[in-house]
């Protein structure tokens, strides 16, 4: 084992451990450990302390100057960032009062960046994935979800999955992909067979064999698939052992239901959702996902995160980082303003980026600073973590740690 690296001194460490997964949190809950300090070794931490008492003759020092504040690395539960082309077009149509269906029929939506997708080859797609990631990195996220869903046919959706693989071994984010082959019906399906039992009898057996994704995502929505479409493939893909998560409550109400009914570990958007939905997901084990970038880039209602909290719901909050509804990507941003609109707690929103939402992707060992955890940080310029949210992202982390090593983000 080589000589553990002791990191600091800290102005303030917050290791995000002890909060409850679920409900409203405070800022008088957050544990701050001042002048701190995290030891590390082989990529993960092995004590997180106060900086003096975590010095010995064993540990070499990697010393922090100035005052920082250190938080475990941000991760994002929810992204699109496998694409190719763009959606300028669509904003400004949208900003100018067009409707959704005015904006499809001018060659708009989804299926514009499945046709632009389509044309980009598997190499494109990973320098694609890399370039966003480093953003993203940039920012602070040391983990990011990846979904397939603008392939839309069994080639296509696997080009994207290998494409997402691909990126995950070059990229210093760790990448978590996600089957979205249900993201919409495909407009140029013209087999007899059901586009979703092509999925389940011929992809979903190859994403088991290649080790491509766990996990399998739908859009449940009027213009996608209804609760009762998607039901028997959500039951197939549980029975073949992937996790499930749901685009739900977007635009219509419907998809929480299906989501809780299927044990989903996440079901995001939310943004109409009502009492009965904020409810039912509050007493269940899924984890609710705002995705404010959405709402921002769609010029929607936020998800009612203060009333999720309040009702002892469990809140991640993701980018949904796409080229159609959220093309800003930056998660520490959207966050920000998302507790400003909802009225949430630093600690909330922090916790929404961190262990909240690494639990919405059953990550048990990221999102806190503890023993055994990677070893994942960020250190931000500044001596007060208010600062961090205060300055909605305009503040950026001085440095990126993952497993263990410093990132150059530059
Ligand atoms: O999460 N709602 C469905 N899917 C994406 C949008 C994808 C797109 O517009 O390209 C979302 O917002
Ligand atoms: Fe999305």
């Amino acid at each position: 084992m080589n000589r553990p690296l002791l990191i600091g001194p800290f102005a303030q460490l917050l290791p995000m451990t002890g909060l409850p997964l679920k409900g409203a949190l405070k800022d008088e809950q957050l544990p701050i450990i001042e002048n701190g300090g995290i030891l590390v070794s082989e990529g993960k931490i092995r004590k997180v302390g106060i900086f003096d008492e975590l010095k010995s003759d064993d540990v070499d020092i990697h010393h922090i100057e100035g005052d920082h504040v250190c938080l475990p690395g941000f991760v994002d539960s929810h992204t699109h960032i496998c694409f190719d082309g763009t959606r300028a077009r669509d904003y400004a149509y949208r900003n100018a009062g067009k409707t959704y269906l005015e904006i499809a029929k001018a060659g708009g939506g989804i299926w514009d960046t499945v046709t632009q997708t389509r044309k980009a080859s598997q190499g494109e797609l990973v320098q694609g994935i890399i370039s966003r990631s480093k953003k993203h990195l940039k920012n602070g996220v040391t983990t990011i979800e990846v979904k397939s869903g603008y392939g839309l046919s069994v080639d296509e959706e696997l080009k994207m999955l290998r494409a997402i693989k691909q990126a995950n071994e070059t990229t210093n984010a760790a990448l978590v992909p996600t089957c979205l082959a249900a993201h919409m019906k495909p407009k140029d399906w013209h087999q007899d067979k059901d586009y979703l039992d092509v999925i389940i009898n011929e992809l979903f057996p190859i994403i088991k064999a290649e080790n491509l994704a766990n996990r399998v995502d739908a859009f449940v929505e009027e213009s996608a698939f209804s609760p009762e479409e998607i039901k028997p493939y959500f039951q197939k893909a549980k029975e073949m052992g992937f996790d499930i998560t749901v685009h739900a409550d977007q635009f219509t109400t419907g998809g929480s239901q299906v989501a809780v009914d299927f044990d989903a570990v996440s079901a995001d958007h939310l943004e109409v959702s009502t009492e009965k939905e904020i409810q039912l997901l509050a007493k269940s084990n899924t984890i609710a996902t705002a995705l404010p970038g959405a709402s921002i880039g769609l010029g929607c209602a936020y998800t009612p995160a203060r009333r999720i909290l309040d009702a002892g719901g469990a809140l991640s909050i993701a980018s949904d980082h796409n080229p159609g509804s959220a093309p800003m990507g930056d998660l520490l941003t959207q966050a920000s303003i998302l507790g400003t609109f909802e009225k949430l707690s630093n600690t909330e929103v922090l916790s929404g980026i961190t262990f909240r939402a690494a639990a919405a992707l059953r990550l048990a060992d990221r999102g806190k600073l503890e023993e055994g955890a990677q070893a994942d940080f960020l250190i931000f310029p500044t001596d007060n973590y208010q600062e961090i949210t205060y300055h909605q992202g305009q503040l950026k982390p001085s440095a990126v740690w993952k497993k263990g090593n410093q990132i150059k983000t530059t």
